[in-house]
């Protein structure tokens, strides 16, 4: 959809629908009190008629009025005027485009961020508008026939109403944020959604090189199985070997700030599906695992949204990819591998594949001398048992670093929650055999997941984000959710300032 800026007077617009926020008793906001007066008193009897209170997330659709330009009016409940938060201004956004895309309306024009909300300015109320009607508009098609396509919406053109010029540009720098954030989102959805037979690790390459001849400013590089033998990356390759997709290590670099300051490393676990290995996984909702791809997605998508926003900084993205597939020359439990750090792993189980891809390119991402590296992997089941599905799981060695993902994650409504990773975890990941197992029992799993990935980290700042969670819906609107895209997109915008 094309969204723009429009300053105006409510009462004067020509639009097919125009959207306004009303508050809890029926309270109305600034455009829809000088609309009403317009209208002599319609909205405030309409919703006297239809007893809409007005809590966030109610809506009506008024379709037809008897004069003037407007066509239609969308009234939005935000809830009580004082308690309105980012999270219920985010519930209101999502009814108010449910109740838009069926309106028939080609056009619309919002008003719903002169709504106030605490400690939220107009830059971000735009982003998240546009952040959320992206979101809601996203259709997957890619592999539908043409007639199971569908129509594409009607809907094509949003402006946000401004009564002055005076913020024109903190709405402009929303509108352009929020463009790039909703583009990343799409782009990692639908690789996410993408079945493992057409996402494999090949393919996923491929995107990441297609990504980088639309931005001039990226510089993609794939290095192939000969070059990850050669670099000794022991622990990655043995994932790969029960597999007949070869492996990849995607490097996508963005040189956005001055050619000496380091760069934020972003990793992202590219596994395009995960059957388990040798220990497979049983049957239910195994399709799933094709979304064993999606922090690897995440980062080549934010490594978009860097270029999109020329944020003025140094990023690195770095994407393993692989499968994980059972196989006469797969891993096999008590097997031994050598990583690329030196230190010897005891595979105790093969479905534990991730960290084995993870650690080697957390070692390989050395040779950039991070600021701090970010890994990102829908990495355990265990953080969906331990945190559910709304926030993703946060662990990591700097405190300043893991305070600065929390806060990413507030601002940008992608949230993270923190988990403890004390010294006490790492007794569980003793072997026998080799200096260190792929996996620690079955307490706190997601943890030892954690602390597996932290003996790989101890020369930077380093935090790990489990988006096991988070990064697709299961269900009847099974899908990628694209996240951690604005959660990482965040982080890099508040670094950039
Ligand atoms: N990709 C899975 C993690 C996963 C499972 C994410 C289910 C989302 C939903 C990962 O590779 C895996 O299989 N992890 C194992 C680790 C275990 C063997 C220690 C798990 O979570 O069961
Ligand atoms: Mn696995
Ligand atoms: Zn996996």
């Amino acid at each position: 959809m094309d969204y723009s800026i429009k300053c105006d007077s409510p009462e004067k617009l020509t639009t097919d629908c125009l959207l306004l926020g009303f508050y809890s008793k029926r309270k109305l906001g600034p455009a829809a009190t000088a609309l009403d007066e317009a209208l002599e008193g319609l909205i405030t009897r309409l919703l006297k008629r239809d007893d809409l209170e007005g809590k966030a997330g109610d809506t009506l659709l008024v379709n037809h009025l008897s004069r003037g330009k407007i066509e239609r009016l969308l009234l939005v409940g935000l809830g009580k005027k004082e308690e309105l938060n980012a999270s219920n201004y985010r519930k209101a956004l999502s009814a108010a485009i449910g109740a838009l895309k069926n309106s028939g309306a080609k056009n619309a024009v919002s008003t719903l961020h002169e709504a106030e909300i605490k400690g939220e300015t107009l830059e971000w109320k735009i982003r998240q508008t546009v952040e959320t009607f992206e979101s809601a508009l996203y259709r997957y098609t890619e592999t539908k026939s043409a007639d199971e396509k569908g129509k594409p919406p009607r809907l094509t053109k949003l402006q946000f109403l401004l009564d002055s010029e005076t913020e024109q540009t903190n709405a402009e720098t929303g509108l352009q944020q929020g463009r790039a954030i909703a583009r990343g989102m799409s782009l990692a959805r639908d690789l996410g959604n993408l079945p493992g037979n057409i996402c494999t690790p090949s393919y996923l390459a491929e995107q990441a090189e297609k990504l980088g001849k639309a931005h001039k400013k990226l510089k993609v590089k794939i290095l192939d199985e000969a070059e990850l033998e050669e670099l000794g990356m022991g622990s990655l390759l043995s994932v790969s070997k029960g597999s007949r997709q070869p492996a990849k290590l995607i490097v996508i670099e963005y040189p956005g700030g001055p050619a000496k300051s380091k760069p934020h490393v972003l990793v992202g676990k590219g596994l395009t599906f995960d059957a388990g290995g040798i220990s497979i996984k049983p049957a239910a909702n195994m399709d799933e695992m094709k979304y064993d791809m999606c922090g690897g997605a995440s980062v080549i998508a934010t490594l978009g949204v860097a270029a999109e926003l020329e944020l003025p900084l140094n990023v690195v993205g770095l994407v393993p990819a692989s499968e994980n597939l059972p196989d006469g020359s797969a891993n096999k439990p008590g097997d031994i591998v050598t990583s690329l750090s030196g230190l010897t792993i005891e595979i105790l189980n093969t479905d534990a594949e991730g960290r084995l891809i993870l650690c080697d390119t957390l070692t390989y991402a050395k040779r950039y001398e991070p600021v701090a590296i970010i890994d990102t992997a829908t990495l355990t089941g265990a953080c969906i048992v331990a945190l559910g599905r709304h926030p993703s799981g946060l662990m990591g060695n700097d405190d300043a670093l893991c305070e600065s993902l929390i806060r990413a994650g507030e601002t940008s409504r992608d949230r993270v929650w923190r988990l403890p990773l004390w010294d006490e975890y790492q007794e569980q990941l003793k072997s026998n055999f080799a200096d260190i197992a792929n996996i620690g029992g079955p307490d706190g799993g997601t943890i030892t997941a954690g602390c597996f990935l932290s003996r790989f980290a101890k020369d930077f700042k380093w935090a790990h984000v489990d988006i096991a969670g988070t990064a697709w819906k299961t269900g009847t609107d099974k899908g990628a959710t694209g996240r951690p895209v604005p959660l990482l997109s965040q982080y890099l915008i508040d670094q950039a300032q």
